[in-house]
Order: structure tokens, then C-alpha cells, then sequence
């Protein structure tokens, strides 16, 4: 052996040495994360804060390495994202394992509504406003994820969003803070499950701080302008609530705001994320975005981006590799402190420990264990009933819903009633290698539900998007021999989702045409509308008699759309974002101030804030869904009707089902600040429970209200609950308030 070789050897021998007896003694975590960056070298330590993208799939413009395996090799890798099953992972960890610190890899994917089994797209499931059913979702998709090798996943989005032109929209818990927050914290949990270490979890991320749905025009990647007012009343929330929930990592922003990317927001990350918030974990940036800072114009080149990147507390870069190449220059220089990149590392470290990946670097990577739980039959189970209780009842005229098992010839017609893939939504994951194709269409979950003496047709009818109108004439004549017709309609997948911005939300092409020809057949017609975001559909609103909004509902798709059909399941959700009647109301909200001229209806217009030619309405409220029983809400009891500020009230209302159906009513609680030091929302959703009811059951259900409940950020951003009187509306939607009452709170 060679002198040199043997130095090395003897070197790397000595390391691994000190390493494992740095991590075999019992130490707490911090102790230990310190005897390993002890250890490293600066371009180790930089390395750390690298994530590469494996060579496949890309969620981004992508750097093609030619030496990746050298790189992790030489531990400049922290991160692989894009790198899905165990043999794969395995593989990749065996080449960090022959690097220097043996330092393992983490495994980053985007696992956003579901892994192998889909789960509905997040707005969708935001509708069930089902805190346990969004917990167990995200739960199952964790326990895919993390036996097919993966151990953080880029979920949940957090990003309120009030422009149903965004994309991104269906990624989201929709429009309001309140709702957003406990679906937020209900995600992280359910992703980090017990703790991370369990070999059930992986590590969420909260992202994209900050304010990214509130991109201008609705523009995917757009600049945000918006006050600190707005950003800490709305968009903040459900950050802080994953932070409450102790989530492990965040990411930025694409945006920026008021003219700072998000990427380089020292205010973001450092003062109010780490400071303030006092967030243990890791940001990572979004992909590329510390490199495209010099598209924005913030700075010069990629050593201004890293410095700007890294200063303002982003501790590792999604492959933009301004920090593999500048970061250790920066330090050199002098203009980038040790102590920096060592907070960051350590931050990054502190998981890897706390996911037990220096334990075992392979922990994740056993494919019985995969095979098991992406074959685990609960998972199926799971999925099928969140998606029922996502689906939104929008209109049910005559009560022409549930359909009876004994109808004897149902026409299911439409471009989506066979369509397999389309069920999945945008962010499905394909794990290569892994069958992932299961999807139950609409066609096969309706054959399953009814029994061989119904009749069930069939005619496509037109495409979803074009204007061939070729397909009409078999679809009326099919429609003609049924008793009952079934239209399924709505967007692709791919028209929502990340960089699908639209400006025209209208259902595409023909298939409101495709409608109206078959309403001319006089039979009763029920509208599934697919899609992924809240679209403008006024004619099918208007004038198909029953409507169910079933957004991306994923593998059960079928199965839980025909649950609902025949009534096996009553639905229960509720619009978790406002559904404009038409693309000249956005961005619209239930939330908003009253202004000096309120328009008080549609016939106030004379001076008003108010639009000459359109509805100040929206089609579809806030809060809106309808069940196949009724809810009658009576008895509202305060506990009192004068509150100290170290004081609650207790509130109570019962609600009885009314109706011939069991069910499930989402009872929702509002408060307006009647007059404040700034103008209040003109009602805020401050709490909500989602109660079941045998049908003439009653139950009588509480809920508090305390000074939190009652708190704003005044002009000077304080959190404060001014004294004076609040009105309490509670209410089956923001529109459709059912008793009112009111109450002061005094000094
Ligand atoms: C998206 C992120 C995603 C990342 C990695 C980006 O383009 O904005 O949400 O996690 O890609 O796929």
C-alpha cells in the first residue's frame, strides 16, 4: 500500500473511530450533534446543506450531475429529493456511507395527498373539515412513504389562497385562517405521527413561507404586495400552527414580498420563524429559488444569492447550488460567519439524529416492510372514506338525491365517467418499480354498487376540453332510454396544480353545451364536477337539478362518488373557499370588511362598493354544503353576556336532524368585532364541530370563547382584544347564519 494511501486510510479509520464513539455514549442529541460537526471540514459542513435531485423524475428545471455519486461520496450531498423505494434509497445511502463522517442521507419527497394509495387532493379534503379523517390521511401516507425508503416529505401546503385562478389553490385548506390553522396542525401531525424516529414517520414541511397564495393576478410564482396586517392576520396562521404542532421543517417561498424573496427574508426566517417562534427545525429553500433571487433582481450573481440565502436563515438549498458553490467562499472572505453555516448543519444534523438515521442509515429501506404497507388493505379503506366525506352536496332540487338501488336503467355519461388516471389529481406519486395504478373509475365504482338487475349505460359525449360536438347525439339517445342520468364533467388533472394558473375557469370546452342537450331529454340529471380548484359554472349551477362537487378524490374515487350517489353515504362537507360567480369577483372572500359604503344586496348600487354589471355574491359561499337530511339549530346559551378579559363564555346550541337521514352536520361558529381600533372582518370563523346525528336526534354541543378568540393585530401589530361589543352568529355557512346573539367584553 502506498504511503499517502495508508495515511488516508488511517485517517478515515481514526474518524470513524472518533465518530462512533462520539455517538455511542449516551449523550442527548445536541451533545451529539456537536461531536460530529466537531468532525467535519467546511465543505463537509456545506455539503449538509445540499438537496439534489435523484436522475429521474423533476419537479423543477434540473442540474444533470454526471458525478453525483462522487459528490455524496465526498459528503457534499445532505439531501436527495425525487428518490422513491427502498432498493433505490439503499442505494443511495450505501454511497453516503462510503463518504468520510459516514453522514446519511435524508429522503425528501413530495408526498402531498397520498403515496402509493391517493388520497383526495388537500382542498378537497379540507372540505370534510374532519380534523381525524385529515390526520389519518396524512398518517397512511406516511406509513407508505416511510417504508418505501422516504423520511421527509414536502407536505403540508399551508398557503391560504383566495384566487381560484392560482393552480396551487388544490394544495391547499382554502381561504380562512381559522380552518387552515387546524387542518395544518392535523396534517403535521398526522405526517410526523408519534415522533419522528418511529419508522412510521416522516418529517413534514410546512410550506411555502410565506404568502405565496396570494400571488398578484393569481400568476403562479408572482410577486406578493400585502401589508404586515394582512400577513400576520391571514397568512401566518397556519404556519404558526405546524410550528405548534412541533413540525420538523419549512420551506420558502417562490414570491416575494413587497419586492424581498421570500428566500432571502431575513424578517421571515430569522426574526419571526426562529426568533419569535422559536422554530428548532430546518427551512429549506423551494427548488431553485435561492438561484433565481438573481432573476428577481435582489442580487447579482450566485455568490450574492448564497450570502443573501443563508444570512436571512435558509439552511439548505433544493437544488439550486449557489451554496455548493459559493458558500464556502463566503466564509472564506469573511463575509459569511462559521457560525452561520454551523447552525444550519447542526439544525440539519439534529433530524437526522432525531430520525434515527445515524442509528441505522437504512432503517427506512426494508422492502418487506414495503411491500406490507403498500399493500396494507386498511390503507384502501382509508382513503375511501375521506373521499366521501369530501364530495360537496352544492344543489339537490326535489330531493332527486340519494338515487334509489331499484332505479332500473342509469346513463353514465361524460368525459370523466371512465377515465382512471384523471381520479388522481395532480400531486399522485408514481413510485417506480411499484404498481401504482390502482384507481377505482367512476364507471367501476357505480358497477360495484349496483346489483345486476340495474341497467347502466354508457356514452363519453365529448371531450373534456375542445369544441367536437360529434359524441352529443349517442349521448342524448343513451340518456333518453334511462331513468336517471349521470354527468361527470369538470377539468384534466393537469389543469390545477403548480404553474397551472388559469385565467378562465369555466368548465372547458363543450360539456356545458353537453349538459344542455341532455336537460332538453326532460330526464333528471345529476352533475359530477371534477376538478381541482373552485370553477365558475353557472349554467350547470343554474340549471342541472342536483350537483356534487367531487373535486380529485383519488384511488376510491369511484367507489366514494357511488357511496354517495345511492345515499350509503350522507354528505357532509362543507366549502372550505369562496366559489365566485364569476372571474371579475376575485379575489372574493367571506371575510371582508364592511368598507364605508357597503353594497347591502345586489339592488344598492348607487354609490356603493358594489360592481355595475355582476352580483356582489359569490355562487357559492364559504362554508356552504348541503345533506340529504336537514339541521334545525335552536336553544343558543351564553353563559353570559359581559366577559373580563380573564374570563370565557360558555356557549351552547342544539341541533337536531330534522330530516329522513342520518347524518352529519359541520356547525359553525363566527364572531364580529363591532367596533374596532381598525375595521374587523365583517364576521371571522372562529370554531367549529362536525356533529353526526341519527335522524330526530338532537344534540346540544359547547364551545368557548375566549380572549384569543377575540384578539387582532392592531395598528401598531400588537395581539389585542379591544373591550367593546361582539356579535356571535352560528351558522350551517358564512351566508346562512342560523341565531345570532351578542356580548361586550369589558375592561
Ligand atoms: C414546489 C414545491 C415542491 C418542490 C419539490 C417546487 O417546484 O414549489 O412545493 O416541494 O418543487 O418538488
Amino acid at each position: 500500500m502506498k504511503k499517502t494511501a495508508f495515511i488516508i486510510l488511517s485517517v478515515i479509520v481514526l474518524n470513524s473511530f472518533f465518530l462512533q464513539t462520539a455517538l455511542a455514549q449516551e449523550k442527548s442529541i445536541a451533545q451529539k450533534v456537536d461531536s460530529v460537526l466537531k468532525l467535519m471540514t467546511l465543505d463537509e459542513k456545506v455539503g449538509q446543506l445540499n438537496q439534489y435531485n435523484d436522475d429521474w423524475t423533476a419537479t423543477g428545471p434540473m442540474t444533470i450531475d454526471t458525478n453525483k455519486v462522487r459528490q455524496i461520496q465526498s459528503g457534499k450531498v445532505g439531501a436527495l429529493l425525487n428518490c422513491m423505494g427502498t432498493e433505490r434509497t439503499r442505494k443511495w445511502q450505501k454511497v453516503a456511507m462510503q463518504s468520510r463522517l459516514k453522514i446519511p442521507l435524508i429522503f425528501g419527497q413530495d408526498v402531498i395527498h397520498g403515496y402509493k394509495t391517493t388520497f383526495p387532493i388537500p382542498l378537497a379534503e379540507a372540505c370534510s373539515w374532519d380534523l381525524d379523517a385529515i390526520e389519518l390521511s396524512a398518517r397512511v401516507s406516511a406509513t407508505e412513504a416511510s417504508a418505501s425508503g422516504i423520511n421527509w416529505t414536502f407536505a403540508p401546503m399551508v398557503d391560504i389562497a383566495r384566487d381560484p385562478r392560482w393552480g396551487r389553490i388544490m394544495e391547499g385548506a382554502g381561504e380562512d385562517p381559522c380552518l387552515a390553522s387546524k387542518i395544518a396542525y392535523a396534517r403535521v401531525k398526522g405526517f410526523q405521527g408519534q415522533k419522528l424516529g418511529e419508522t412510521n414517520s416522516v418529517m413534514a414541511c410546512a410550506k411555502h413561507f410565506a404568502a405565496y397564495g396570494a400571488a398578484i393576478g393569481g400568476r403562479d410564482y408572482n410577486s406578493v404586495d400585502m401589508s404586515e396586517k394582512l400577513l400576520w392576520e391571514t397568512y401566518l396562521p397556519p404556519f404558526k400552527a405546524a410550528v405548534d404542532a412541533d413540525v420538523a421543517t419549512f420551506m420558502d417561498s417562490f414570491n416575494d414580498i413587497n419586492g424581498v424573496p421570500s428566500t432571502g427574508n431575513k424578517y421571515l426566517q430569522r426574526d419571526i420563524l426562529k426568533g419569535k417562534w422559536e422554530f428548532g427545525g430546518f427551512v429549506v429553500s423551494d427548488w431553485g429559488s435561492i438561484g433565481e433571487m438573481i432573476n428577481h433582481g435582489t442580487v447579482k450573481n450566485g455568490y450574492e444569492a448564497a450570502y443573501s440565502a443563508i444570512t436571512a436563515g435558509c439552511d439548505m438549498d433544493m437544488e439550486s447550488r449557489s451554496y455548493t458553490n459559493n458558500l464556502a467562499q463566503l466564509i472564506k472572505d469573511g463575509k459569511v460567519p462559521v457560525a452561520l453555516v454551523d447552525d444550519a448543519v447542526k439544525r440539519i444534523l439534529t433530524k437526522k439524529f432525531e430520525l434515527g438515521l445515524f442509528d441505522d442509515p437504512f432503517r427506512f429501506c426494508d422492502p418487506e416492510r414495503e411491500q406490507r404497507e403498500l399493500n396494507n388493505p386498511d390503507h384502501p379503506v382509508a382513503a375511501r372514506d375521506v373521499a366521501r366525506k369530501s364530495i360537496v352536496l352544492l344543489k339537490n332540487q326535489n330531493h332527486l338525491l340519494p338515487l334509489s338501488k331499484n332505479t332500473r336503467t342509469i346513463a353514465f355519461i361524460g368525459p370523466l365517467v371512465k377515465a382512471v388516471n384523471q381520479n388522481k389529481g395532480f400531486w399522485d406519486v408514481d413510485v417506480p418499480g411499484i404498481d401504482s395504478s390502482y384507481v377505482v373509475s367512476q364507471w367501476d365504482g357505480l358497477q360495484h354498487k349496483i346489483s345486476n338487475k340495474v341497467k347502466l349505460l354508457y356514452a363519453k359525449g365529448c371531450s373534456i376540453d375542445g369544441d367536437n360536438k360529434d359524441g352529443f347525439t349517442e349521448a342524448v339517445n343513451v340518456a333518453k332510454q334511462a331513468d336517471v342520468v349521470i354527468l361527470s364533467i369538470g377539468e384534466r388533472r393537469d389543469m390545477t396544480g403548480e404553474a397551472k394558473s388559469r385565467s378562465n375557469i369555466n368548465i372547458p370546452g363543450v360539456q356545458e353545451d353537453l349538459l344542455k342537450a341532455l336537460l332538453a331529454t326532460g330526464k333528471p340529471i345529476v352533475v359530477l364536477i371534477n376538478a381541482g380548484r373552485p370553477l365558475v359554472f353557472n349554467y350547470t349551477a343554474d340549471n342541472a337539478p342536483a350537483i356534487l362537487y367531487t373535486w380529485w378524490l383519488g384511488s376510491e374515487a369511484g367507489n366514494a362518488i357511488a357511496d354517495v350517489l345511492f345515499g350509503d353515504y350522507n354528505p357532509s362537507a362543507k366549502l372550505p373557499v369562496t366559489f365566485p360567480l364569476s372571474v371579475g369577483q376575485i379575489p372574493i372572500y367571506y371575510a371582508h370588511f364592511n368598507t364605508g359604503r357597503p353594497a347591502l344586496n345586489d339592488n344598492n348600487r348607487f354609490y356603493t362598493s358594489s360592481y355595475n354589471d355582476l352580483s356582489i355574491y359569490p355562487k357559492f359561499e364559504f362554508g356552504y354544503g348541503l345533506s340529504y337530511t336537514t339541521f334545525q339549530y335552536s336553544n343558543l346559551q351564553m353563559s353570559k353576556k359581559k366577559m373580563y378579559s380573564n374570563d370565557q363564555i360558555k356557549v351552547s346550541v342544539t341541533i337536531t336532524n330534522t330530516g329522513k337521514y342520518d347524518g352529519e352536520e359541520i356547525v359553525q361558529l363566527y364572531l364580529h368585532d363591532v367596533v374596532g381600533s381598525v375595521a374587523r372582518p365583517v364576521e371571522e370563523l372562529k370554531d367549529f364541530r362536525k356533529v353526526k346525528l341519527a335522524a330526530g336526534q338532537s344534540e346540544t354541543i359547547k364551545f368557548i370563547i375566549d380572549l384569543e378568540k377575540l384578539s387582532f393585530y392592531n395598528q401598531q401589530l400588537q395581539w389585542v382584544a379591544e373591550p367593546g361589543k361582539f356579535d356571535l352568529l352560528i351558522g350551517a355557512s358564512s351566508r346562512d347564519i342560523r341565531l345570532k346573539d351578542s356580548f361586550e367584553l369589558v375592561e
